[in-house]
């Protein structure tokens, strides 16, 4: 069998390729709100509902969302892309400006306007390449129909043609 070994470049192309919704990942330690932008979130199971995402090795928030055991995963809307851009840089306030509350059961950031928001527990973490692969318990879900979603596709943030 021919095995095709590709470039960063050629991987990040292809795999570029498969659009997606885009989400912040939040948790809060010791009452400071901590967050994460996220393509890598899907569903796992419906019985029990699970879900999961991918964060990297080098992601010094995930160690964080580690610790506490629990996370919010908050699917943006269409006119949320200014959110995922800075909650993609290190070292910068990525609060400033985002108005959020605290979900029920986890205190976890639900940030205001997400389409969707999935609160979850840590149920178990994969060690993969580069990445984990983390397995949440879904405690609580909600979402606006009323809302769009924000789409990611070949790097660029992009919306449903209406
Ligand atoms: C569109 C987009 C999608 C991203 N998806 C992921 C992801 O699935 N997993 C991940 O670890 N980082 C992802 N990132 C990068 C992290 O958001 C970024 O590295 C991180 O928030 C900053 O580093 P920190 O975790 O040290 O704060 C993504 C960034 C962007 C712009």
């Amino acid at each position: 069998m021919k095995v095709i070994i590709p470039t960063d470049d050629e991987y990040r192309q292809v795999l570029g390729a498969f659009c997606s919704g885009i989400t912040v990942v939040t948790t809060a330690f010791a009452g400071t709100p901590i967050g994460m932008t996220c393509q890598s979130f899907f569903s796992v199971s419906l019985d029990p509902p699970m879900i999961a995402f991918s964060p990297a090795r080098t992601s010094t928030t995930y160690p964080v969302i580690r610790e506490t055991g629990a996370f919010a995963v908050n699917v943006l809307s269409d006119h949320q892309s200014w959110i995922a851009g800075q909650f993609a840089r290190r070292g910068v306030n990525k609060w400033k400006g985002i108005r959020w509350t605290a979900a029920e059961i986890t205190g976890c950031p639900l940030l205001d306007e997400a389409i969707a928001t999935v609160e979850c527990v840590i149920e178990q973490e994969y060690s993969v390449g580069d990445h984990f692969i983390t397995i949440g318990s879904v405690q609580s879900l909600r979402t606006d129909p009323a809302k769009r979603p924000l789409l990611y596709f070949r790097s660029q943030f992009s919306s449903l043609a209406s």
